[in-house]
């Protein structure tokens, strides 16, 4: 059965509030009875609570928590991001699934998405642990037409994207702990891995990996400390493609005022309204040590201001040193 008529039922059913008939579906998708009930059984059996209703046709009750193309089209509202899908129902590593899409020409704005990530990646050569059928890991490609130098900022734009689509989605306040990770009460819910491949001062392609935790009830003990789902912290489970779908339209919004300006001004109130570290002690662990100071915001460029214990300011970056709160993750 072609994925394309699935994806197009999907769609008018989520549109639909009130009954669709079979035999206005027949003509609509120019197919037979025969065909809408083969359709609609194979959504059942994917998962689709739909009720069918002599005389009156078909109903979308509920839909199952799944990241599939045909789910994700049906919600998505973007202009070029997440148009083309790879959907794996499991994969090692989307990042690197999307590393070997975004060599094919026209792959800027190509998503990458599993229902299970087996061998998913972190920051800093870490490991991202995701739980099959609960967690979001996706990741897409964009060919920015940018300086190298520019890059790191895109991966505050995607915090803010997943901020906002929590809060929208989820109803969660949340803060973000510099530079990327997104927290609720105090505990991890989003790690996002941006990887480039650059020649000389200019860049071929950014892959951005975005992994929330959304429906684990539960995380191993050595972490539970510090790692949350959005289920554990807001007690409500949330369907994973509308997630996905509102951190996409969120990230495409941000992105296009990052084209024009080429810093971060147009964002970077609201992202020091969300830094979990203002003003908070920190320690700033580099290569050659820690020390500790004062967080206080990002400037333009996306870089923190530190006031180290001597009382000097100074800018830090975060390809090169790592932020942690005085007495652990925040
Ligand atoms: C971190 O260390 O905080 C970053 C974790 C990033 C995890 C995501 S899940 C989707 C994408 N694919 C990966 O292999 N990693 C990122």
């Amino acid at each position: 059965m072609s994925r394309n008529l699935k994806m197009e039922f999907v769609s008018e059913l989520h549109q639909r509030t009130d009954y669709v008939s079979g035999q206005e579906l027949c003509t609509k998708f120019q197919v037979s009875r025969t065909m809408v009930w083969k359709v609609m059984n194979q959504l059942k059996e994917e998962g689709y609570q739909i009720e069918a209703v002599t005389n009156r046709g078909y109903r979308l009750k509920e839909s199952p928590d799944v990241v599939t193309p045909e789910e994700i089209k049906s919600v998505l509202r973007t202009r070029w991001l997440g148009k083309k899908i790879v959907y794996y129902e499991a994969t090692d590593s989307t990042n690197l699934r999307a590393k070997e899409e975004a060599e094919g020409a026209d792959s800027h704005g190509l998503l990458v998405v599993t229902d299970s990530q087996e061998a998913g990646r972190g920051r800093r050569g870490r490991s991202w642990a995701c739980e099959k059928g609960t967690a979001l890991a996706m990741s897409f490609v964009l060919k920015p037409k940018l300086r190298s130098e520019k890059l790191s900022m895109l991966t505050l734009i995607a915090a803010v994207a997943v901020s906002r689509a929590v809060e929208t989605v989820a109803g969660l306040s949340n803060e973000i702990k510099w530079p990327n990770d997104i927290v609720i009460h105090g505990r991890k819910v989003c790690g996002i891995l941006t990887e480039m491949s650059t020649q000389e001062d200019y860049v071929n392609h950014v892959v951005v990996g975005i992994g929330v935790n959304v429906n684990a009830s539960q995380f191993p003990e050595e972490i539970q400390d510090m790692a949350g789902s959005l289920f554990t912290e807001g007690g409500k489970k949330i369907k994973r493609a509308r997630l996905l779908a509102a951190i996409l339209e969120e990230f495409e919004k941000l992105y296009e005022q990052f084209e024009q300006t080429e810093n971060l001004s147009f964002m970077q109130e609201e992202y020091n309204q969300k830094l979990v570290s203002m003003g908070k002690e920190i320690k700033v662990v580099s290569y050659d040590g820690e020390r500790r100071g004062r967080s206080g915001g990002i400037n333009e460029a996306g870089e923190l201001y530190v006031t180290f214990e001597d009382g000097t300011q100074e800018l830090v970056c975060s390809g090169e040193v790592s932020v942690r709160g005085l007495y652990g993750y925040i």
